[in-house]
């Protein structure tokens, strides 16, 4: 098996996309012995937070692109330095910071600007991995198109609230230009329902989806839990939680598993 390069995006925030990165990267890794790198590409960090990231002076993403906008090769060793690993998880990781939004705008004036992440994650660097998971920021920009361009797959996390079908559409329209563009080769892995809960509200948008999406809807949905938030804070994979929330998350790691 070869890597797989996942990009987790909608352009919603608070849908679940850091939370499914960090839990989906820690199953593949503790339960089913992937090597997995997880690449935090949302300006607003949350990845790096809940993978207890501390600034240590190495380079983080932002640098890693600065590097290739002031036209300096990047080697894999540069970009080595800026991997990190978490223990609780188990995996490997590329932290971001809020500067990356600035590097967002010098990037729309790069030549070949949809190509940067890709030569980030150039054959040398990912090569030892299983997968690769970029986590998404909430806009349809320049990053988004990049980790659309460096991916093979995208996974869909939609939060089945009111509205939560707003957008896609949007999404769905970005990943085509991007697939006619950059990459063919990029398709959907799944649509994956979060924070389902017993309200009718829960329940419509649960219908919707299956209706739109069918057989790209994963079978697995994961349920609205406080345990969620309170994994994010202190940094405990949710499949070593017991909670329903970590079952549905290990139910996940197979479906994606047998869909790649
Ligand atoms: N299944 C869930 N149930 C309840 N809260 C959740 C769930 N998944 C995530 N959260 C919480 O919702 C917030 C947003 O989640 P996050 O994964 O950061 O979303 P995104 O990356 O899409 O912005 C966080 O506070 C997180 O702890
Ligand atoms: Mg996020």
């Amino acid at each position: 098996m070869g890597t797989t390069i996942i990009a987790i995006s909608n352009q919603k925030g608070g849908v679940g996309k850091s939370t499914t990165a960090y839990n989906l990267g820690a199953c593949l890794a503790l339960k089913h012995d992937k090597k997995v790198l997880l690449v935090d590409f949302d300006p607003q960090a949350n990845l790096s937070e809940y993978l207890k990231y501390e600034q240590d002076g190495s380079p983080t993403m932002t640098q890693l692109i600065m590097s290739l906008y002031t036209g300096n090769p990047l080697n894999a060793e540069t970009v080595q330095k800026a991997i990190h690993h978490n223990e609780t998880a188990g995996v490997d990781y590329i932290p971001s910071d809020i500067n990356l939004a600035n590097a967002e705008t010098l990037m729309v004036t790069m030549i070949s600007k949809e190509y940067i992440l890709r030569k980030v994650l150039s054959e040398d660097v990912i090569s030892g991995y299983d997968f690769v998971l970029i986590d998404c920021l909430p806009s349809l920009g320049t990053l988004l198109i990049n980790a659309l361009t460096a991916a093979d797959r995208v996974l869909i996390p939609v939060q089945t609230q009111k509205f939560s079908m707003d957008g896609l559409q949007s999404l769905e329209a970005l990943t085509q230009l991007v697939r006619v563009n950059t990459n063919p080769k990029l398709n959907l892995v799944g649509v994956l329902p979060t924070m389902v809960d017993r309200t009718k509200v829960s329940r419509t948008a649960m219908d919707t989806l299956n209706e739109k999406y069918s057989a790209m809807l994963f079978t697995t949905s994961i349920s609205k839990s406080v345990e969620a938030a309170k994994s994010s804070e202190n940094g405990t994979p949710l499949c070593l939680t017991g909670h329903r929330i970590g079952k549905e998350y290990d139910e996940l790691a197979l479906e994606v598993l047998s869909r790649c």
